[in-house]
């Protein structure tokens, strides 16, 4: 298994060009069965994630190619079996949303349960209770959900989300597409993979309107086509580099990043002292002088996202004095505290919030990646740490993060990937 070696106390200077959104980019391609034309999706991001979801779509008789320049062309002719196993599903949550998209086109379907997660419960059952409010039947099984649509296939219907969750918000959307009707989605989250879904759902021949607000409204149509697709840029990756910025000095211009998508943060990082330049294609950002504390709790967009918690925290111990970091969307996502404190982080968890007293001395030391966005905590540190920090166990960044090292080693870092 690979490891990560940083050797900290360099500034960063540079540019970064910022990839496909991996969250976007897995609802987009569980879209691509939705069609029997060809779904060529474009700024596609080469990830584990994407490539386990890859398998996952060959398994049921896509086809899937990667093609030069950053693009995947994926062809559902016909599906073979609209089953998708355990192992494959397991390996990936979001494995889970090839199920609407299989009712709605094939009428049946059978998919493992994605299972439990590093960061909490992450139930399902509001996925399951908008694809039967579509008048799917839903029974589960040895760990398997097993679902028909009626005869005569989905119905439009009202969906009422008693939470906010993006996942839920997509599926309902890619199975309300093919429905026969109209479908109103309310209590709908407002991050921008779910205007992406929608916008490439529409150039597929979709009819949905709302996307980016509470309410969703979608008129089923009989088929779709295929299109060309550009993702979105990832506002966690710009995220995640803007906060690397700040906690190691310097200044870092993020390439193609949406400035809009991640206005919560950068209130943030102005507010500890870090300046940002925004821009149609690109955001700039520096830091000179010394970081002050700032609390931040998550909420959905267009609030602090859960995904830059960690980063955050990470930057945080090196601020001058006590900031406090509420999470309210994920229980359990506090893993990352124990491994910031072996780097010399003084942090201390109370419930959903942790409370951090900086300015931490941090020094290099070795740390056990624990999930995607808190393995990419302990790389900021490291940044910003005396000496060598090696990140173990680094396949969880592999799941999000494109060709992590080459992108900071480009601004001037001293980061390594080695062989354990
Ligand atoms: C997506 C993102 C993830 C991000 C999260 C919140 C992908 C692949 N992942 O995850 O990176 O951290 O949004 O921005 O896009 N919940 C239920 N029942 C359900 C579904 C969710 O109780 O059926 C709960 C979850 O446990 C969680 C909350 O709702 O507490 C929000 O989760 P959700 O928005 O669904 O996150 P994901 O779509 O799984």
């Amino acid at each position: 298994m690979d490891r990560i070696r940083i050797r900290g106390g360099r500034p960063l200077h540079g540019e970064i060009e910022i990839s496909g959104a991996k969250n976007s980019a897995l609802k987009l391609m569980a879209a691509g069965l939705l069609t029997d034309g060809e779904l060529v999706l474009s700024r596609m991001p080469r990830l584990a994630d994407t490539r386990f979801l890859g398998q996952l779509l060959a398994h049921l008789g896509v086809e899937v190619e990667e093609q030069a320049g950053s693009k995947l062309r994926l062809h559902a002719a016909q599906i073979d079996d609209p089953y998708a196993p355990y192992d494959l599903v397991r390996k990936m949550r979001a494995s889970f949303n090839v199920l609407g998209p299989l009712i709605a086109r094939e009428g049946r379907a059978k998919v493992s349960l994605p299972g439990g997660c590093a960061i909490g419960a992450r139930p399902v059952n509001l996925h399951l209770e908008a694809l039967e409010a579509l008048g799917a039947e839903i029974v589960l099984e040895e760990g398997y959900v097993l679902a028909k649509a009626p005869a005569g296939g989905l119905r439009g219907a009202r969906v009422v989300f008693p939470m906010v969750s993006v996942g839920a918000t997509e599926h309902a959307m890619l199975a309300a597409v093919l429905a026969k009707g109209e479908t109103v989605l309310e209590n709908c989250a407002r991050e921008p993979e779910i205007i992406d879904l929608a916008d490439c759902l529409t150039a597929m021949g979709a009819t949905v309107e709302g996307a980016g607000d509470a309410e969703i409204r979608i008129q089923g149509v009989d088929r779709l086509k295929g299109a060309d697709w550009a993702v979105v840029p990832d506002r966690i990756e710009t995220g995640t580099y803007a906060i690397a910025a700040a906690a190691a000095g310097g200044d870092v211009v993020l390439k193609d990043a949406r400035a809009e998508h991640n206005h919560a943060l950068w209130r943030a990082l102005q507010r500890a002292g870090a300046e940002i330049v925004e821009d149609e294609a690109s955001v700039t950002v520096r830091r000179t002088g010394a970081l002050k504390p700032v609390d931040i709790q998550t909420e959905p967009f267009p609030g602090f996202a859960t995904d830059l918690q960690a980063q955050f925290m990470a930057l945080m111990a090196l601020a001058d004095g006590a900031s406090i970091i509420r999470e309210t969307i994920f229980e359990n996502r506090f893993m990352h505290v124990p491994e910031l404190g072996r780097l010399g982080a003084d942090i201390q968890v109370r419930g959903n919030e942790a409370v951090v007293r900086g300015p931490s001395a941090l020094k290099g030391a070795p740390v056990m990646a624990t999930d995607l966005r808190a393995s990419v905590s302990l790389v900021i540190a490291g940044l910003a740490a005396e000496g060598d920090t090696v990140v173990n166990r680094i396949y969880h960044l592999d799941r999000g993060f494109e060709r992590l090292e080459d992108k900071l080693s480009a601004c001037g870092a001293d980061v390594v990937r080695e062989s354990e």
